[in-house]
């Protein structure tokens, strides 16, 4: 396996969607080959009996996922998660396809080990995702996916939670998890959602429609349940906003929720040996300079919902330390999007080994007994 310091500067020569495209379209193609990947869960694979946790009524084998937006249509699910990932979440997908926003739209802050993105919801639509997903859980059964759901751009928001559940019903009984999705900055209007009022509206609506859409237990093994709804929320939120977030959860009867989405705010951003125009460029900037701000943001979640919500954690996690952290402020699970991009993927399990590590280190016999440690209720 080509290490991946000789890989980066290959795909950090071309701009970076054509480098993140070359690379799916190498994991989706290379893992039809017969063997490739056994071969990719032998060099990164690492698991340890500390780091299982039971989630949703899910056994997680580790608690380290991808995170939404880098396999938004499903296409290489497979290889991802042989790259050590406990879960992956597929999306965001809106009901009907979309182009997103004009090209160029995600820039690298080297400097830094940040991005900065505005795809808008590029994806194929629900019924594409539906599909590959159908064909991916026949062949991996066990394996836990979300799915991440979004609204369509022409969509008013008045009619969001329509879209919310069309998009659901497209991949009813192939998730694990379902997202909904409020927090991303590229749609205009989309964060208005997070008010108690507009959140209550989507997810009750959501929670109904679960009801009347019963499991489809039979065809897909690994789904066995209504399956959990969890919000993505927005690291620019104040604490009144946070605790009108996890009011409107609690309230809904939410199963969990995912912080952060990435930041408007520009706090961090430094280092003027970044590309020289990257900076400047509008988005939702993700990667190290997001990590406390996305730390913060779960520990008050925590707080808010007095430990009644699950807590996925993500934002800037790009080495074991960062992941722990997550989980002594609250995160039962934890993702990573930018840190695969300039760590690549052993990254995954670097941070498996020095979790395990830090759970023996501190005196924990699971990972479920360090779940918000720093942060007593
Ligand atoms: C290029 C790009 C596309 C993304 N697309 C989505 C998306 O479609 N849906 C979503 O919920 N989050 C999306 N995200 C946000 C990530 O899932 C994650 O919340 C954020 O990047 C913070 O994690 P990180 O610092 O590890 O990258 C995207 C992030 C990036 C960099």
């Amino acid at each position: 396996m080509a290490p991946y310091s000789l890989l980066k500067p290959l795909l950090f020569a071309l701009p970076a969607e054509t480098a993140h495209r070359l690379a799916m379209g190498a994991l989706a193609v290379g893992c039809r080959v017969p063997g490739v990947l056994a071969m990719l869960r032998r060099a990164y694979g690492w698991e340890h009996p500390s780091l299982r946790i039971r989630v949703w009524n899910r056994e997680f084998s580790n608690p380290v996922g991808l995170a939404a937006g880098f396999d938004k249509d499903g296409v290489a699910l497979a290889p991802l998660l042989a790259l050590g990932f406990g879960f992956a979440e597929a999306g965001t997908v809106t009901p009907r396809p979309q182009a997103g926003n004009p090209r160029p739209r995600l820039f690298r802050l080297p400097g830094e080990e940040a991005l900065i993105n505005r795809m808008g919801f590029n994806n194929a639509g629900a019924a594409a995702l539906a599909g590959r997903l159908r064909r991916f859980r026949a062949a991996f059964p066990a394996e836990i996916v979300g799915v991440n759901l979004g609204k369509n751009l022409d969509t008013p928001l008045e009619e969001a939670a329509g879209d919310y559940i069309s998009a659901y019903r497209a991949v009813a009984g192939l998730a694990d998890y379902l997202v909904v999705n409020v927090s991303s900055p590229n749609t205009p209007g989309l964060r208005g959602l997070q008010t108690r009022a507009a959140l209550v509206e989507i997810l009750e609506a959501l929670s109904a429609d679960l009801i009347d859409f019963p499991p489809t237990q039979k065809q897909y093994p690994g789904t066995i349940d209504a399956p959990p709804l969890l919000v993505k929320v927005s690291p620019d939120l104040d604490q009144a906003g946070l605790r009108e977030i996890a009011a409107a959860a609690l309230e809904a009867g939410c199963d969990g929720l995912i912080a952060t989405n990435t930041t408007l705010g520009r706090d961090g951003l430094n280092d003027p040996r970044g590309e020289a125009t990257s900076h400047d460029e509008a988005g939702g900037l993700s990667g190290q300079p997001l990590h406390q701000k996305a730390l913060e943001t779960v520990a008050s979640l925590r707080r808010f919902s007095e430990g009644k919500l699950t807590l996925i954690g993500v934002g800037g996690i790009a080495s074991a330390g960062q992941a722990y952290r997550f989980i002594r402020a609250g995160a039962s699970l934890v993702q990573l999007y930018s840190g695969l991009v300039y760590q690549g993927p052993g990254l995954v399990r670097r941070i498996k080994i020095g979790l395990a590590e830090r759970l023996e280190r501190d005196g924990f016999s699971s990972l479920r007994e360090a779940v918000g440690a720093d942060v007593p209720l």
